[in-house]
């Protein structure tokens, strides 16, 4: 079953009847780890959000239709939609610390995820040391014991990227999951994210303004600009030969692309 088929969605605000997403239509197979670029306002989160049926209010869905593992959203009732959302579709966020609550132990967070799971009671620790493990975060009997504050970000996301794959989901949406970390935080996570998601057979749906990590590490790159998709191929293609002038106007900010500036003239320029 196809992870996500987004079909000719068309997303509106209520208030102006702005439309934000246009027409848009994209897959994600499985095993496959998708790049989701475009400029600041272009669309992406909101993508992501109708994918895992949470629009936010006041805007509304026109036309159009999501499938998430072969099941359709649209009429889900809330209890089935809660339930996709658990087991079926996992989206994480930029901010490692406003997804976790600052006040519950690490342990009780992933002991309630793997309870909605449906991981029986007396395997939940063992099972949690392992997610942790497999996110290669040091001491997992020690972190379970921690507070979120007591870890780092980058170990932070690694909590949630743990969480987010504990119910071995079809589809994980990734929001701009390395945008708050240092840089070598941010190729770990970016790492163990697609080593994960490969491992697990996922379906990822990776949403980036790093154009280079999304190079490095996608099967296929979808470019959006102004609510539409512009550009939908191998990584290689489009990065090698972008298509609309959108893609190519954005993948010339790319370092390697950019045009050699002349030397500053060395001395006398004040005079
Ligand atoms: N809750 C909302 N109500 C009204 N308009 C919204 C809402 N959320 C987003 N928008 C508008 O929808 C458009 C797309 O927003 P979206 O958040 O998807 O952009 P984005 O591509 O994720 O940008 P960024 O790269 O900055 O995160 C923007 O014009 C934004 O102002
Ligand atoms: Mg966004």
């Amino acid at each position: 079953m196809t992870p996500l088929v987004i079909s000719n969605l068309t997303v509106c605000r209520r208030a102006d009847g702005r439309v934000l997403i246009d027409g848009l239509s994209l897959s994600v197979a499985a095993g496959e780890v998708v790049g989701l670029v475009g400029e600041s306002g272009s669309g992406k989160s909101l993508t992501a959000m109708a994918a895992i049926g949470m629009l936010p209010a006041g805007l509304q869905q026109e036309a159009g239709s999501i499938m998430v593992a072969g099941v359709p959203l649209g009429g889900l009732a809330t209890a089935a939609l809660r339930q996709l959302r658990q087991r079926t579709v996992s989206l994480i966020f930029q901010d490692p610390m406003t997804a976790l609550c600052p006040t519950r132990r690490i342990g009780a967070q992933l002991a309630d995820v793997l309870a909605v799971a449906g991981c029986p009671r007396t395997d939940r620790v063992a099972r949690a040391m392992a997610l942790l493990a497999d996110m290669h975060l040091p001491d997992p009997a020690m972190l379970l014991r921690r507070y979120p504050h007591q870890l780092s970000g980058g170990q932070r996301q690694r909590v949630l990227i743990a969480m987010a794959f504990s119910a071995s989901p079809a589809l994980v949406l990734a929001d701009e999951v390395t945008t708050a970390l240092d840089v070598s935080a941010r190729a770990q996570v970016l790492r163990l994210l697609v080593e994960r998601a490969r491992q697990m057979g996922s379906g990822l749906l990776f949403i980036t303004h790093d154009l280079g990590a999304a190079r490095h590490c996608c099967d296929r790159i979808l470019v959006m600009a102004g609510g539409r998709l512009v550009e939908n191929g191998p990584a290689a293609q489009v990065f090698g030969q972008p298509a609309s002038p959108e893609a190519r106007q954005l993948l010339a900010a790319l370092p390697e692309r950019a045009v050699p500036r002349q030397p500053l003239p060395v001395g006398g320029g004040l005079q």
